[in-house]
């Protein structure tokens, strides 16, 4: 099993999207350990989004974060992470495949509705600041056998 991280970014929230996204990951198997609403403030963005720090993008990206309520997810599963990504699509709304939450609701590179951790590494140290160890919770679905096999 494992856990990866989900924001529903404020562009999600803004547009009324959640509860249809948070469908597409239950749907798809992926159970949640972990949901809140947050307005996340300059500093934990920044922490979020550490790694881009450098590039061009990162102030924008940055205002984006912090412009309104995002939905922090903790999601587990078999391969979470790469089920995730592969349900999110590509960062560009104008590339990603229909079929793909970006791809069936983005048409901008910033305002793509969700981040994904991109590795189980990243998992881990994402989870760590957006939610404390007593806000996750370990249980098994009643349907595991089923889902899971
Ligand atoms: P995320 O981290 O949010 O799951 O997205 P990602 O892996 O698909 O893309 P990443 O390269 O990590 O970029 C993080 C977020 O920064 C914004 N972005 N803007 N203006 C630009 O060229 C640009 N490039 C990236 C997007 O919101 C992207 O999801
Ligand atoms: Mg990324």
């Amino acid at each position: 099993m494992e856990r990866t991280l989900i924001l529903l970014k404020p562009d999600a929230v803004q547009r009324r999207l959640a509860g249809s996204l948070i469908q597409r990951f239950e749907q798809k198997g992926l159970k949640i350990a972990g949901l809140k609403l947050v307005q996340a403030s300059r500093a934990l963005a920044e922490k979020h989004y550490e790694v881009h720090r450098a590039r061009p993008f990162f102030e924008s990206l940055i205002q984006f974060l912090t412009g309104g309520p995002t939905i922090a997810i903790a999601l587990e599963g078999p391969s979470a992470v790469a089920v995730a990504r592969n349900l999110m699509g590509p960062t560009d709304g104008t590339k990603a495949p229909p079929g793909t939450i970006r791809g069936d609701h983005a048409i901008s590179i910033q305002n793509n509705l969700v981040h994904g951790s991109d590795s189980v590494e990243n998992a881990n140290i994402e989870l760590a600041i957006w939610f404390q160890p007593s806000e996750l919770a370990s249980y098994q679905s009643v349907d595991h056998s089923w889902v899971i096999g």
